[in-house]
């Protein structure tokens, strides 16, 4: 299943391209956003295109240098972590930065094709993550942290209300035997909450599988090492664009464009994130929990 770009008008409008400009996607993907971004800033541009796991990167990487063969010299692919980006930068000699586009998290591909455990609706080796050649799996951390880390880490990154009661159970569950997959998983979470719970409208995994996913990924740690350092590689009226998916990542975003803004150092384009038109909510679930958030640097 193709992966469809969230608020694809709004953030390609929100980086202010044109011809010639040096723009960055942080979290490339299939190509989504940054098809239109290279459609925008050629001829002249240039395009550095960075994606976290290399099977997507290859992929991405070859489809769009043949759609876009004329320009192939002017775009860069890495396969890294977006919260490399200046070394990446400074690596490959390139100038200041006219704009950085990073939509955050994981994508169709990881849910549809990768097999790597992200769903609790297949039956999958619990892995998630997204860089195949380091970090822990999901696997090792169910079958290998202590209840209490596992409680607190559903709870602060799932914002889960029966984070202990999973956590025990989790626990309880592998004494008896190891937790191989994402079904398995599942199942043990939906055993363990109240059938109120169970019957809601989102699966009782759902928290759950976030928590695990974020934290194998450290996606708060990169996002946070990413805005540390991000105004030391932009250019003058340069533009960053974030589009994040749940509500730790958009406070974070928040409180460091806040920042930047009492600094002197970028100013906030959309006082209030930017959402889903009615349109594209009904076409792509989603987009429901998107934001976008935008600053502009001096
Ligand atoms: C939501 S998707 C991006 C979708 C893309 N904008 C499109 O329209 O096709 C997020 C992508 O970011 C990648 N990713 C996640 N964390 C990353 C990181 N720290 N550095 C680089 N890429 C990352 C994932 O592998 C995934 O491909």
């Amino acid at each position: 299943m193709q992966h469809i770009p969230v608020l694809l008008k709004e953030t390609i409008e929100s980086l202010n391209l044109s011809p010639g400009k040096f723009i960055v996607d942080g979290t490339l993907n299939g190509g989504g956003h940054a098809r239109e971004i290279i459609k925008e800033i050629m001829p002249g541009g240039k395009f550095l295109g960075i994606d976290l796991d290399d099977e997507i990167l290859t992929n991405s990487q070859s489809e769009l240098e043949k759609e876009f063969h004329q320009f192939r010299g002017d775009l860069i692919f890495r396969n890294g972590n977006y919260k490399d980006v200046s070394q990446i930068i400074s690596e490959n000699k390139l100038p200041k930065v006219d704009g950085i586009i990073l939509d955050l998290g994981f994508s169709s591909f990881h849910i549809e094709e990768s097999q790597r455990g992200f769903s609790f609706n297949r039956d999958e080796l619990l892995d998630m993550r997204y860089d195949q050649s380091s970090g822990i799996t999901a696997s090792q951390m169910v079958n290998g942290f202590s209840e209490k880390d596992l409680a607190d880490i559903i709870w602060e990154f799932g914002e889960e209300r029966f984070s202990r009661r999973i956590a025990k159970a989790i626990v309880t569950s592998r004494r008896k035997k190891k937790i191989s997959t994402s079904m398995e998983l599942a199942e043990i979470i939906k055993n363990s909450v109240p059938l109120f719970y169970r019957r809601s409208r989102i699966n009782p995994a759902t928290k759950t599988f976030q928590a695990l996913r974020i934290t194998i990924n450290d996606e708060l740690g990169n996002l946070d090492m990413f805005l540390k350092n991000v105004a030391k590689i932009m250019n003058h009226n340069g533009r960053l664009s974030i589009i994040s998916f749940h509500s730790i990542e958009d406070r974070m975003v928040k409180n460091y464009f806040n920042s930047f803004k009492k600094e002197g150092v970028a100013k906030i384009i959309f006082k209030k994130p930017v959402i889903a038109s009615d349109q594209e909510l009904s076409s792509n679930a989603k987009s429901r929990s998107a934001k976008l958030r935008v600053v502009e640097f001096l």
